[in-house]
């Protein structure tokens, strides 16, 4: 079983709460696993040429088309997303976009695999990891986890965190904050996130051992996402 791994933080991978949380959940799959980056990747969003309708191949040349063969052999993903403006970051939003090419057709490529969500923020990472659980939904892969964790915003370390009216520093802390090494937030410091992101990959691991009818797990999740349409009519 090969599990694909993306982190879509900009920062290093030993800055980046994305990348640790994203890394620890593969590491506890027990299965074949590949941890990709896209800092410093150029990807373009999709750019709805429809050049992939006819057979599921972007057209699109940059940095996302190496990585299209890594997507078709997985049977699992992780991805992981920092939040930026409560949302997912604009390159992972490119990232997931460009997998229209697969959205044509049968949809056989990706549909029925599993998947694990993962998002980071300043405060909270709900946000990147909630459009991630629905990107997994509208591909009709299954979400088994999601893992959220408070990443350090770029506040702590710009230079003028203890002083900047608008940072997150003041922010979490009120006026006057010292920022010391203990009040950085780092997901490795948070037991209940790094304990979520292990239980999140042993329960990916265990899924994908166990087997699993990928046409039973595409049909519930067409069915739980036509449920959460039907709320919204
Ligand atoms: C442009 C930008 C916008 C951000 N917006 C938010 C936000 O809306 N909410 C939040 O919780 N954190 C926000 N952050 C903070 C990041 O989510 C935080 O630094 C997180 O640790 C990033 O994950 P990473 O360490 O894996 O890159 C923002 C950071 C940047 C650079």
């Amino acid at each position: 079983m090969k599990i694909l791994g993306i982190s879509g933080s900009p920062r290093k991978d030993d800055t980046s709460g994305v990348s640790k949380l994203v890394k620890t959940v593969l590491e506890n799959t027990g299965g074949d696993w590949e941890l990709i980056s896209l800092r410093g990747k150029q990807i373009s969003g999709c750019i709805a040429c429809l050049g992939c309708v006819k057979d599921n191949v972007c057209k699109v040349k940059d940095d996302l088309a190496p990585l299209r063969d890594k997507i078709v052999e997985a049977d699992a993903f992780v991805i992981g997303s920092p939040n930026y403006y409560s949302t997912v970051n604009a390159l992972t939003h490119a990232f997931m976009e460009r997998w229209f090419q697969f959205r044509h057709q049968t949809g056989r490529t990706l549909w029925g695999k599993l998947a694990v969500s993962v998002g980071v923020g300043g405060t909270d990472g709900a946000a990147p990891a909630e459009q991630l659980e629905k990107f997994f939904m509208y591909n009709f892969i299954e979400n088994v986890a999601t893992v959220k964790g408070q990443g350090a915003a770029s506040c702590f370390t710009c230079g003028f965190g203890e002083t900047c009216q608008v940072g997150i520093p003041n922010m979490l802390h009120g006026p006057g904050v010292k920022i010391t090494d203990n009040i950085i937030p780092d997901v490795e410091k948070q037991a209940d996130v790094m304990a979520a992101a292990a239980d999140a990959g042993k329960l990916l691991g265990k899924r994908l051992s166990q087997g699993h009818d990928r046409t039973a797990v595409a049909q519930a999740v067409q069915e739980k996402m036509m449920a959460m349409f039907g709320q919204t009519v």
